[in-house]
């Protein structure tokens, strides 16, 4: 019997998961310690450890508890300005503490770990689709923090019996088309999110950090891939390493390059409001422009996107935002 422990479960795309294991009828527990996340994104009845990461005796008595087979790692910060100005922490999260969870996994025999890890690993590529083989050169602590640890995941697998897929998000947004989880995260930094709260007037207006770079529109450019094939692929990089599948590192997005200008306009549709705009400096730490080849990723896991299609990962957005501000007492989510 396989159970997977989900490592920052109750978060914006931890959530989507746990969600898309309840479906599939896997066995999960989760273990989050409520910093980002909330219990009202997990599905009813998910058994549920509220403790950090570095909580080593937490660790180890979810995984012995529940028979923990395998770890989806979601758990560590996220907003790239953040570890910008606070790389510390970026690193004690997402290096330090991710590795307490692969010494206690490799202690208490979990031998299967799929690890977010991000885009933000590879050199900016001002033209063309970026490769799991392209430089990597990240730009801010944050890519640093992550890049760290793919590192310790191959050492690991080259040394012991352990394998682990490593997926590179692209920019994740979007909500669960049924309106259960989406981004509730308190102060969402990420554009989407934002344009969707301008949008409903949840606030004022919104900015745009720099117009200078040097791509069609002067904004700079990202691969928006929604969160529901993003937990798609978790699933199937499940059932792969389960099945006997070699370590792999795999990009996660559509291969399309969408400017900021862009997604907003397409928030603009989707909302039929006009969005607030002001222009504001680069903001540290930024990419001009970053798309995702997901070749392997199609080819390893038989990934097949459903919902790659901007419009839809707004309207979504949209949607779940609009469900926060009603007036039905469901703004806590
Ligand atoms: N942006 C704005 N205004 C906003 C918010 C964002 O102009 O209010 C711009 C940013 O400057 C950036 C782009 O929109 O140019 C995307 O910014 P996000 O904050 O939405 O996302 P990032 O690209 O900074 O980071 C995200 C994830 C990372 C991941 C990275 C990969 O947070 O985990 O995508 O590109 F690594």
């Amino acid at each position: 019997m396989s159970v997977t422990l989900i490592t920052g479960g109750a978060g914006y795309i931890g959530g989507h998961v746990s969600w898309a294991c309840a479906d599939a009828v896997r066995r999960f527990v989760v273990i989050d310690n409520l910093s980002t996340g909330s219990r009202k994104s997990l599905p009813p009845g998910t058994v549920f450890v509220e403790a950090d990461i570095s909580d080593d005796a937490a660790l180890v008595s979810a995984i012995r508890d529940n028979g923990v087979t395998s770890i989806m790692h979601f758990a560590g910060s996220t907003v790239v300005p953040d570890s910008v100005a606070d790389p510390a922490s970026y690193y004690t999260n997402n290096t330090v503490n991710s590795l307490k969870l692969l010494r206690v996994a490799l202690a208490c025999g979990v031998n299967h770990m799929i690890f977010s890890s991000t885009a933000a690993v590879y050199a900016p590529a001002m033209e063309g689709l970026v490769t799991e083989d392209s430089p990597l050169r990240p730009e801010n602590p944050y890519g640093r923090s992550k890049l760290m640890f793919e590192q310790m995941l191959a050492d690991a697998a080259a040394a012991y019996d352990f394998r682990y897929i490593a997926l590179r998000y692209f920019n994740v947004a979007g909500a669960d088309p049924a309106g259960r989880v989406g981004q509730s995260t308190p102060n969402a930094t990420h554009l989407i999110k934002v344009a969707a709260q301008a949008a409903l007037g949840v606030r004022p207006e919104m900015f745009i950090f720099g117009d200078d770079y040097a791509t069609p529109d002067g904004t700079c450019i990202r691969d928006f891939i929604h969160v529901s094939d993003l937990a798609d692929a978790h699933m199937l990089a499940l059932g792969y390493l389960e099945n006997g599948g070699r370590s792999q590192t795999l990009n996660c997005g559509y291969g399309v390059g969408i400017s900021v200008r862009e997604a907003i306009a397409g928030m603009e549709r989707a909302s039929g409001a006009r969005i607030p705009i002001r222009l504001a400096p680069r903001r540290p730490g930024d990419a001009p422009r970053i798309v995702a080849d997901s070749t392997r990723l199609k080819k390893t896991l038989a990934w097949r996107p459903q919902h790659a299609d901007l419009d839809e990962i707004v309207k979504s957005a949209l949607e779940w935002e609009r469900s926060l501000s009603a007036p039905t007492g469901e703004s806590a989510r």
